[in-house]
């Protein structure tokens, strides 16, 4: 057991207390932003004056070879220190000795943890955006070429009106932008150095909190020395935004699992993105979707755990918080891993577009477009729809469509039908008429498209500084 505090203390800490309470077994994932901000930290300290040139190279050369021994295996970390921070102090001070124990001068495990966890969160934030962004890339390349792929659109999951494959795929896209934009907006409000904030209450120091925070690469220092301790919005609001990617995937999976199943058709998941039965032969299951589609829950599970770890807290830090770290780690974990597998299925995915187009003429999605053929002929729509209905259980009773009636046939529900009316219920027609901004038509979806291109091109991950900072 290595602890930094046991001055004020008589007697060891009991053994199950100690693990109990220590968090190393989660916390050294974050190791390298540890000592990251730890070299922030005395640098700054040299420039303030507080530490000489001498102890601040020693130590930036120890906190150095820390990391490369870690890195390089020959430097474990191990569960006899309390802490990430416990370990890289304690290592430091046995490298170098006397100005080793300089490196916490002004600063508190309090603002420490909350600069490493802050620093470890932005970092992903990015890396869930990268993997976003190759979903996109992916989407997109599926709609441009499926601009005229006709599918059934449905709600109630009753076929509807005839969509096209792009418009599909499309609003996942929006979906899929929309939760990258959500990571900008976290990663812009988060971008502030907690550093300095010490214990809570600042320190005596005359620390420079503006040069740390741009050291390592944040906007600026935050304003409030109790909030920068106490603060965990960054963690609920990333939960939030990576719940919201878990939940469009998962309604992208249903449909996915749907698709495929024998009765729909519509796709098939290539051999390497499905697994068999061991006892059905016949099998090949969609587990992959499956699974992400389940996977989503404990996702949701890390944002509520933590709402309700925070919900009760007085100012400033508790040890609640350190809760916040392996549900969010376990997050992240899974959401990156749900992305690349997602994206690896849907580029291998076979989509039987025959059997979506034919999908479209079977289930009466022109009726819709029937009856305001017959408005556009003078008939009121009340009318148009109600003697549309009636052709609709002809053609049931009558096992057909209502483009392959005759005309005799059609007549014999309404006089107004002209021979004009199978252009107008085709497939192509019906589709090719939705043209408003944002419908199914080729037309409309080819601007949607050339602006989502222009999008993917036009990142905010392309943008300076945003995802990049300078390690000293
Ligand atoms: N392991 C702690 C956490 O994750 C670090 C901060 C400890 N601070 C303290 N005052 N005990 O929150």
């Amino acid at each position: 057991m290595a602890q930094l505090w046991g001055g004020r203390f008589t007697k060891e800490t009991d053994r199950l207390v100690y693990q109990f309470n220590a968090s190393i077994y989660f916390d050294r994932r974050f190791f390298e932003e540890d000592i990251e901000g730890s070299i922030a930290h005395v640098v700054m300290l040299e420039k303030q004056g507080i530490l000489t040139e001498e102890e601040k190279n020693q130590i930036v050369k120890g906190l150095t070879g820390i990391r490369e021994d870690v890195k390089a295996g020959t430097l474990e970390i191990t569960e006899k220190y309390e802490d990430i921070h416990s370990f890289v102090e304690a290592n430091l001070i046995q490298r170098i000795g006397e100005a080793g124990k300089k490196l916490h001068t002004g600063r508190s495990r309090n603002d420490q943890v909350a600069l490493d966890m802050k620093l470890y969160t932005r970092a992903e934030v990015v890396h869930v955006a990268e993997g976003l962004e190759s979903l996109l890339h992916t989407l997109l390349s599926i709609m441009e070429n499926n601009l005229e792929t006709y599918m059934p659109g449905f709600t109630h999951l009753q076929k509807a009106q005839p969509v096209t494959l792009a418009h599909h795929i499309g609003a996942y896209f929006e979906m899929f932008k929309r939760d990258s934009l959500r990571l900008k907006d976290i990663y812009v409000r988060m971008n502030y150095c907690p550093l300095g904030a010490g214990a809570l209450a600042g320190t005596t120091y005359p620390l420079d909190r503006v040069y740390t925070a741009s050291l390592l690469g944040f906007e600026g220092p935050t304003s409030n020395s109790m909030d920068s301790v106490a603060d965990r919005d960054y963690v609920i609001e990333f939960l939030a935004a990576l719940s919201t990617v878990m939940m469009h995937l998962s309604r992208f999976c249903e449909e996915i699992i749907l698709w495929n199943s024998n009765e729909y058709r519509f796709v098939e998941i290539d051999d390497a993105y499905a697994t068999g039965s061991s006892i059905m032969p016949q099998k090949k299951n969609p587990d992959i979707a499956e699974l992400i589609r389940g996977k989503t829950g404990r996702v949701y599970g890390a944002l509520v755990s933590i709402l309700t770890t925070m919900k009760g807290l007085p100012l400033a830090y508790n040890k609640d918080m350190q809760e916040d770290k392996e549900l969010t780690f376990d997050a992240i974990d899974t959401v990156k891993g749900c992305l690349a597998l997602f994206d690896g299925m849907l580029k291998t995915m076979k989509f039987h577009t025959q059997v979506m187009a034919q999908s479209a003429v079977n289930g009466f999605t022109n009726a819709t477009d029937a009856a305001d053929y017959l408005v556009g002929k003078g008939v009121p729509f009340r009318d148009a729809h109600g003697i549309i209905g009636r052709l609709v259980l002809y053609c049931i009773e009558k096992n057909t469509s209502i483009e392959a009636l005759s005309l005799e046939e059609l007549k014999g529900i309404s006089p107004v039908f002209e021979n004009d009316i199978y252009d107008a219920v085709s497939l192509q027609a019906c589709v090719e008429k939705r043209l408003t901004f944002g419908a199914p038509g080729p037309e409309a979806m080819r601007e949607v498209t050339g602006r989502n291109r222009e999008f993917l091109e036009h990142s905010w991950l392309h943008e300076k500084n945003i995802g990049k900072w300078f390690p000293c």
